[in-house]
């Protein structure tokens, strides 16, 4: 862990320069896909819910400051060996109340997406919005499968933000197959379904992550899991149902432990353990992709946890070759293709990484932002329709420049972790989006051995 002793850095640029090596055991913050859920579902249960480990980045703030405003009482406490624990009184399925002001969501795209969702359902109005990121992703893929439960929906032009729910006073079920793999979107029907009489289903001709239908399951309600005779899965659940109030605890995230981990990779002389993180095969695309890279990532003390696989991740400094990555793998691993990236790019060979259409609607366009930013870092990069292509030479990029993060958390780390390793520094232009996702992030990397400040 980082030292008490590191300083705090600023929110405004940081540089990360060359280092030596990366050792020790961390633990980096709680799920943030998790963690939205948790609060939801505690919103959503009747009696009190406890959750440990819960993310404390801005993303879900903002998603326990809505739940505030539709009724649920959350407050936090520190336990006495200094970590948190979060208690949620729940309101109840179909007891929502009407928020008195705006819900402002920040830059969470899967806050503002479950958030309506729970809405949908609920015969009440609510105004939703969010930061220059949010206000500019595509709202359509969810207004058009929760209208279809009879919700209405007043969105900004483009079907983007700000946008005014007006739940269905009466819903109905529906059976919905998702034209994008999107865990959001399947996961803002299901918990719309939960105070709608009947059956709804969606079908997901590619799997995405669970998280939805593993807490579902915690909190009691009945959800079925089954495979189509045409190979697709389809996931139903029955409403009106009572959830009742957990206990739970939330692991450390796949998605930002990825960062210390492909540093770890990367650094010469690197030993790292990194502890408790979520093991879900949903979400582990990366640690496959880098093993055929040629990582040495070790998975050890796999256990269960709240319903969720998680293990220690043990991982030393590998020898990366290039190679390429199936577009069939792109929802397995879609938020780790900047940090990707960046392994490709001290790797050995070419890597060419399809189907990432989906990267342009991220917090930023991923696919511009990171191939952007490389180049400018002296790798060559092509980007061919959804495909990311990026040469690696084996030896560390040449860096020396200043990357936009676009309010991206991702860029803004994959950048830092790229200037551990460049010949010359690499900075970003701007720190505080990494507090969405990863508070503590260029502390808690200093703890363990890099070089990252607030001074050129
Ligand atoms: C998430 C789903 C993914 C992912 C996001 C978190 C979730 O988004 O990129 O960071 O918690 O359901 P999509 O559903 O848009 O793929």
């Amino acid at each position: 862990m980082a030292p008490a002793s590191s300083p705090a850095l600023s929110s405004g640029p940081l540089f990360s320069r060359k280092t030596p090596s990366l050792h020790g055991a961390l633990r980096v913050p709680g799920d943030k896909s998790i963690s939205h859920r948790a609060l939801m579902m505690g919103t959503f249960g009747v009696g009190r819910t406890v959750i440990f480990g819960l993310l404390e980045g801005e993303d879900i703030l903002a998603t326990a400051g809505a739940m505030r405003q539709l009724g649920a009482r959350i407050e936090r406490e520190a336990t006495p060996s200094g970590d948190a624990v979060w208690f949620v009184e729940g309101v109840g399925v179909g007891a929502l109340r009407t928020p008195e002001t705006v819900l402002d969501m920040g830059n969470a795209g899967t806050g503002v997406r479950l958030v309506m969702g729970m809405l949908a359902t609920h015969p009440i109005r609510a105004t939703l919005t969010g930061d220059a990121s949010l206000c500019k992703r595509p709202m359509g893929r969810v207004t058009e499968p929760l209208a279809q439960f009879g919700a209405e929906f007043q969105a900004s032009e483009g079907n983007r933000l700000p946008l005014t729910v007006t739940g269905a006073r009466s819903p109905v079920p529906l059976t919905y197959r998702l034209p994008v793999p999107s865990a959001q979107v399947k996961s803002a029907i299901l918990l719309a379904a939960l105070n709608t009489p009947g059956v709804t289903t969606v079908i997901e001709p590619i799997p995405t992550r669970d998280h939805t239908e593993r807490m579902f399951a915690h909190f009691g309600v009945p959800v079925e899991i089954h495979q189509t005779p045409e190979g697709e899965t389809a996931v139903s659940v029955t409403g009106q149902t009572e959830l009742v109030g957990q206990t739970l605890t939330v692991p450390a995230d796949p998605s930002s432990a990825a960062f210390p981990l492909v540093a770890a990779l990367l650094t010469p002389r690197s030993h790292l353990l990194l502890e408790g993180v979520g093991i879900n095969a949903h979400r582990t695309g990366l640690i496959d992709t880098l093993r055929e890279m040629g990582a040495d990532i070790r998975l050890l003390n796999e256990r269960m946890d709240t319903g969720e696989p998680v293990a220690d991740l043990e991982v030393r400094t590998s020898a990366l070759t290039g190679i390429d990555v199936p577009a069939s793998r792109a929802p397995s691993m879609i938020d780790e293709y900047p940090i990707l990236a960046v392994a490709a790019a001290c790797a050995t060979g070419t890597t060419r990484m399809h189907g990432l259409g989906e990267l342009r609607v991220k917090e930023s366009d991923r696919l511009t932002g990171m191939a952007d930013g490389l180049r400018a870092c002296g790798v060559q990069v092509e980007v061919e329709g959804d495909t990311l292509i990026v040469h690696g030479t084996g030896r560390p990029p040449k860096g020396g420049a200043r990357v936009p993060v676009m309010l991206d958390h991702r860029i803004g780390m994959s950048f830092l972790v790229l200037g551990m390793v460049s010949e010359e520094p690499v900075s970003i232009d701007e720190a505080a989006p990494i507090e969405t996702s990863f508070p503590g992030f260029a502390r808690l990397m200093n703890g363990i051995g890099a070089n990252i400040s607030d001074s050129p």
